[in-house]
């Protein structure tokens, strides 16, 4: 594995900005994402913030053609295999071939309905490096975990299972999304925010300098003082990036954030 430091690429459209990602989870078909960016396009400034879309795969192609604004797309989850016997699975070299050039691993959705570990997770994030895929980590800690004064131990844990596999990656981000904030209109403030984001830089060690982006229900009026808490490289969401006119709004809070770090 290569030992330089992971430095993000100064080509991403709108690099050195905050970075502005929707995760459209099972929603909006081909159809629905060509729609969104016939409304989406003209709404944005072009460049002033990074934007990106985890679509489904099935609408990757659609949102990547239907775009008119400078962005990134990827997909939300891949397998760790190349190919073979793994029905309904994805690898990362495929998804690759289709148009993405990022993918979301770990999210607190895999982890939780569909049971993923920090291990699988630790393959995934191999398998995208090496597919020349990058890899946006998902880490987050449970109501009860935070409550239990786990926060630092559950996020040291599930960065640890993953940071030595970015030193090698051309481009990653991490995005804290902490569990009970998902879809729960409950945000974290931007003190927890800068904390748990605090933690998660200093668990990825000096080596590896990426964006921390943060998640859960973000939405245009809160986002401008989350993205501009110290540490927060930007955000990622769920419901709010599903409509063009709401995640516009977001995109705009971003720009008025200013740089973005990591
Ligand atoms: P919400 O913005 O709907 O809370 O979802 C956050 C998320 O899971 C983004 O990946």
């Amino acid at each position: 594995m290569a030992e330089e430091p992971v430095d993000e690429s100064a080509r991403a459209p709108g690099a050195g900005s905050k970075v502005v990602a929707g995760n459209w989870k099972m929603n909006h078909g081909p159809a629905a994402a060509e729609r969104f960016f016939a409304r989406f396009s003209p709404a944005v400034e072009e460049g002033a913030v990074r934007l990106v879309f985890f679509t489904p795969d099935l609408s990757l192609a659609a949102a990547a053609d239907g775009a008119r604004v400078p962005a990134e797309f990827g997909v939300q989850n891949i397998h760790w295999e190349g190919s073979g016997a793994l029905t309904g699975e994805t690898s990362a070299e495929m998804a690759r071939e289709a148009g993405a050039a990022l993918t979301l691993i770990g999210h607190s959705e895999r982890r939780h309905i569909f049971g993923e570990t920090d291990a699988e997770v630790g393959r995934k994030v191999r398998a995208a490096v090496r597919a020349g895929l990058a890899p946006v980590v998902c880490v987050g800690e449970l109501l009860e975990e935070r409550r239990a004064g786990r926060l630092e131990e559950v996020l040291r844990r599930q960065v640890g299972a993953f940071a030595g596999s970015l030193a090698g990656a051309r481009a990653a981000m991490v995005a804290y999304e902490p569990v009970w904030a998902i879809g729960t209109g409950e945000t974290a403030t931007p003190e927890d925010a800068a904390e748990a984001h605090g933690i998660v830089r200093s668990a990825l060690g000096r080596r590896v300098r990426v964006p921390v982006l943060y998640g859960g229900s973000v939405k245009p009026g809160n986002a401008v003082a989350l993205m501009s808490a110290p540490d927060v490289d930007g955000v990622l969401v769920g419901g709010a990036s599903l409509d063009p006119d709401v995640f516009a709004r977001i995109a705009e809070a971003g720009a008025v954030a200013g740089p973005g770090g990591g």
